[in-house]
């Protein structure tokens, strides 16, 4: 009898407040380079998602293999497969994010620069087809290297006439994963409660974990500072060494790229509460694109939040300054990649 009159009154308040509704998996998200090492496990934690309802898996061989084979898991979104530019534009339609891990990732001793020139053509193009077929969805560009990859999609979509600075987002995240867990492991931390804001860009010293800022407050020494911020700025080249010629990070990759991906959906779908760091144009320093930590809403980035840029410790504000010169020239480099053809 308890249990009769309780269902019908959540019912009923449901009906009133949005907050209290199961949340409808409504929301759709393609993953260009789907079949690659970094798209597969991502294109499995997104299917896991109760948010989304269509996962379009493009790239230019071997994706139908992965798109029948995840498609037999019992959960909402619907998996469907396009192969090859003539596949692009109809993968595209329609879509909320469009999330970018095509390209070819780094071997032993190559830098994230090595792979400009290989990684800055596949992200054009594949940024013109979104710029074409859905111009209003979030972007977010895993690709290397970020620091220009995220200024060559800005300027692609700008010679569009469709550039929304709100809605292009380099993928960090990994840095922060990596991050968390680090510190945590450094100073016996329960790992869910870390968080660290990583600023700057995405390579080597643009690489800016914000210890001073971390959440739970936490005091290091200035040995632990320098020894955790090189591990954190060398966690990738890391993974390479370790994968000795077998590619990049994927893994931790594919698991830091799906929570973005699930903060950008809670964020459209109204929770007001979702901040992540990621490189997106901004105005927090001089430069034209930074990562920081933002605020993410239905439209985008709602803030760039500021706050963790100021009462810096005098080891960061001489890192940040230090950086600065090296991200500048990276989204030069992608401006200009693709002002000298147009
Ligand atoms: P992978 O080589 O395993 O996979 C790349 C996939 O892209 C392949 O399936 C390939 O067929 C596909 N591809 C190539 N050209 C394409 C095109 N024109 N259109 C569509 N798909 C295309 O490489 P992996 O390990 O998945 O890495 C992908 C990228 O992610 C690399 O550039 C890597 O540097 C980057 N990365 C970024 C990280 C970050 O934190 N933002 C971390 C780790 C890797």
């Amino acid at each position: 009898a308890l249990q009769a009159s309780f269902v019908p009154k959540i019912k009923a308040r449901q009906r009133f407040t949005n907050k209290l509704q199961p949340r409808a998996s409504t929301y759709k998200v393609a993953i260009l380079g789907a079949a690659g090492g970094i798209g597969q496990p991502l294109a499995l934690l997104i299917k896991m998602s109760p948010l989304v309802s269509a996962l379009h898996l493009y790239d230019i061989a071997n994706v139908k293999g992965v798109a029948a084979d995840l498609s037999h898991c019992n959960t909402p979104s619907q998996i469907l497969d396009f192969t090859g530019p003539s596949q692009l534009a109809n993968c595209l339609k329609g879509m909320d994010a469009v999330v970018i891990p095509a390209g070819v990732p780094r071997k032993p001793g190559m830098t994230r620069d090595d792979l400009f020139n290989i990684n800055a053509n596949i992200v054009k193009t594949l940024v013109e087809a979104v710029a074409d077929n859905c111009p209003d969805a979030f972007i977010h560009i895993i690709s290397n290297p970020v620091n220009s990859t995220v200024p060559i999609a800005a300027e692609v979509l700008k010679q569009k006439g469709v550039y929304n600075p709100k809605k292009l987002f380099g993928v960090t995240t990994l840095d922060v994963v990596r991050a968390n867990t680090f510190v945590a492991e450094k100073k016996n931390l329960k790992l869910i409660d870390v968080d660290v804001p990583v600023v700057g860009g995405h390579a080597g010293i643009t690489i800016l974990p914000l210890l001073s800022k971390t959440r739970p407050s936490v005091t290091f020494t200035d040995e632990e500072v320098e020894e955790l911020t090189v591990r954190i700025q060398n966690a990738g080249t890391e993974v390479v060494e370790a994968k000795a010629g077998a590619g990049s990070a994927t893994l931790s990759m594919a698991y830091a790229a799906a929570r973005f991906v699930e903060s950008s959906l809670r964020a459209l779908d109204g929770d007001g509460d979702v901040y992540e760091c990621s490189f997106v144009q901004s105005e927090l320093t001089e430069l034209p694109f930074f990562a920081s930590r933002v605020k993410l809403g239905k439209k985008g980035v709602e803030a760039v939040i500021s706050a963790d840029l100021q009462g810096l410790t005098e080891f960061e504000t001489k890192a940040l300054e230090a950086l600065k010169p090296e991200l500048k020239a990276s989204i030069e480099k992608g401006v200009a990649f693709v002002q000298k053809q147009a």
